[in-house]
């Protein structure tokens, strides 16, 4: 049976908060499902893989981040897709890569094998090219849909900034230069706020641009949030890499310490690491406070990226 999926619309401030990330899940799966190319568009083999990258899995957090900043700034549900869409075509192509026999080298990737172990290393590195080109066009189109030209140009060179060599890209690179090497802790927060931290925080942002613009304590506000969200999530992800099992993770569990890489748990223990986690929880929620019940979905958020078991 088909999951109960809401529609969103101006009255889903009364959803609870289980039904809101329902209702949110379905409207960026529906907009990925649209702005993918049809799987049986030339070349197929592609396309299919694309569509296998992106559909049906994931637990959707950076749209999720994306529909609540929106709330922030009472931005309008066409453009929220479009961005939630683009950021969420980012992470997919960097996991299709992340998982490459030349990165982390995984064959589990939301309960599915890997892009290349099913479709092969080429395409595998193809798909992630596509899926990145594929965010930057479901980006412009929010122009169209809501955002405006002056947001729409500020948003893409965002998204461009965080996914690209200063960002995610640059710090996927330290992550490979990082392997049997041991970082400290002010290394270690900087490689991660830039592989993970830059993408989660680029969705916070450009989900608040696509409505009015926040003043300037506002968007300091909500950048302290976005960091120490953003920063808590790979903590987190470092966590469950040790005290997950790879059928509730969906990927291969244990992957860091076979690979020697340093984490959370590897430079603080297990326990510090918890605690950094929730100490990176409440200094995003107090971030927070000034926005009051417009920020309640960005919290929950928060409360469930720490707390999650997957
Ligand atoms: C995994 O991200 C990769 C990291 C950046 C740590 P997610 O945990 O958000 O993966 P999905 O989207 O739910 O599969
Ligand atoms: C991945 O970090 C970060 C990006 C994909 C940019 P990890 O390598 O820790 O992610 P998982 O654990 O494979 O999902
Ligand atoms: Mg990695
Ligand atoms: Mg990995
Ligand atoms: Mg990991």
């Amino acid at each position: 049976m088909a999951a109960r999926r809401p529609a969103l619309s101006r009255v889903e401030s009364r959803l609870d908060f289980a039904d809101w990330m329902a209702a949110c899940a379905g409207r960026v799966e529906a907009a990925l499902d649209a702005t993918l190319p049809a799987s049986g568009a030339h070349p197929v083999r592609l396309h299919e893989a694309m569509r296998y990258a992106v559909l049906g899995g994931g637990k959707r957090v950076r749209p999720l981040l994306v529909y609540a900043a929106g709330e922030l700034s009472g931005a309008a549900f066409g453009a929220l897709d479009c961005a939630a869409c683009s950021v969420e075509l980012i992470h997919a192509y960097s996991l299709v890569h992340d998982d490459m026999p030349c990165m982390d080298d995984d064959v589990l990737r939301r309960g599915k094998p890997t892009v290349h172990v099913a479709y092969g290393e080429a395409t595998a590195m193809l798909v992630g090219d596509a899926l990145q080109a594929l965010a930057f066009e479901a980006l412009g189109a929010a122009v169209t849909h809501g955002a405006g030209p002056a947001a729409g140009v500020a948003m893409i060179v965002d998204l461009a900034r965080a996914a690209g060599s200063l960002g995610m890209a640059g710090g996927q690179a330290i992550d490979l230069d990082s392997v049997g090497v041991s970082l400290n802790q002010s290394q270690l927060e900087d490689m991660h706020r830039r592989k993970t931290g830059a993408l989660l925080a680029a969705a916070v942002r450009l989900g608040a641009a696509c409505g009015r613009k926040l003043s300037a304590p506002e968007q300091a506000e909500l950048e302290r949030f976005a960091q120490a969200m953003g920063l808590a999530f790979q903590v987190v992800d470092d966590i469950l890499d040790v005290e997950a099992d790879s059928a509730t993770l969906g990927k291969t569990a244990g992957k860091d310490s076979e690979h020697n890489k340093p984490t959370y748990v590897s430079v603080m223990g297990l326990e510090p690491a918890r605690q950094f986690a929730q100490s990176l929880r409440e200094e995003a929620r107090s971030a927070l406070a000034s926005f009051g019940p417009t920020a309640r979905r960005l919290g929950d958020i928060t409360d469930l990226i720490v707390q999650r078991s997957s």
